[in-house]
């Protein structure tokens, strides 16, 4: 059911990753990707980021991936150590390049400002190489890019 997402499957890192949004300063960041599949019709995801100078641990997400068997729709649900939760949907936009976009976006009430309100993110090969880019809306920002970051396999 989820085999039309097995490229993304096995541990991914990054040293490379790159951070910007209008109210920060950009920065780098290095991220471990890993999705697991144990027979379940999902793929289970952990994505642990460091900073890049001092390798203290930052964003943490953990989740699921879902595919529609009939529309092929792909559901992706992930809690993250901010204190948000959020479920994006899309679909492959080639074989292998996903597309999602949130409709449901959940925070913690003593969340920091600004709050997030939308989430997109693609996921695609480009070679041998995983690229991950995230842009986002907050309560101050509309929808920019946030994050652009390619893995290689572990
Ligand atoms: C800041 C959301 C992933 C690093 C922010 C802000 C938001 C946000 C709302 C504050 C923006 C502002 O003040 O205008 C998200 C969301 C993510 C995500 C929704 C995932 C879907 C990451 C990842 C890293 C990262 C993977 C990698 C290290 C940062 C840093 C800042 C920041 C360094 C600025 C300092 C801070 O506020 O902590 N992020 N972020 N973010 N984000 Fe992300």
């Amino acid at each position: 059911m989820v085999a039309s997402l097995s490229w993304l499957l096995g541990k991914w890192r990054s040293e490379d990753g790159f951070g910007h949004y209008p109210t920060l300063k950009d920065f780098k960041y290095i991220e471990e990707l890993e999705f697991t599949h144990i027979g379940q019709p999902n793929i289970q995801f952990t994505f642990y980021a460091f900073n890049f100078e001092t390798k203290k641990p930052m964003h943490r997400e953990v989740g699921f991936i879902r595919m529609d068997p009939e529309t092929k729709k792909v559901a992706f649900i992930s809690a993250q150590n901010t204190g948000l939760v959020e479920v994006e949907e899309g679909e492959l936009a080639a074989p292998q390049e996903l597309h999602i976009q949130s409709h449901t976006v959940g925070r913690m009430t003593f969340g920091k400002e600004p709050g997030v309100k939308e989430i997109k993110r693609t996921f695609k090969m480009v070679g041998d190489e995983l690229e991950q880019v995230i842009s986002m809306a907050t309560s101050a920002t509309a929808m920019t890019e946030h994050l652009r970051i390619r893995y290689k396999k572990m």
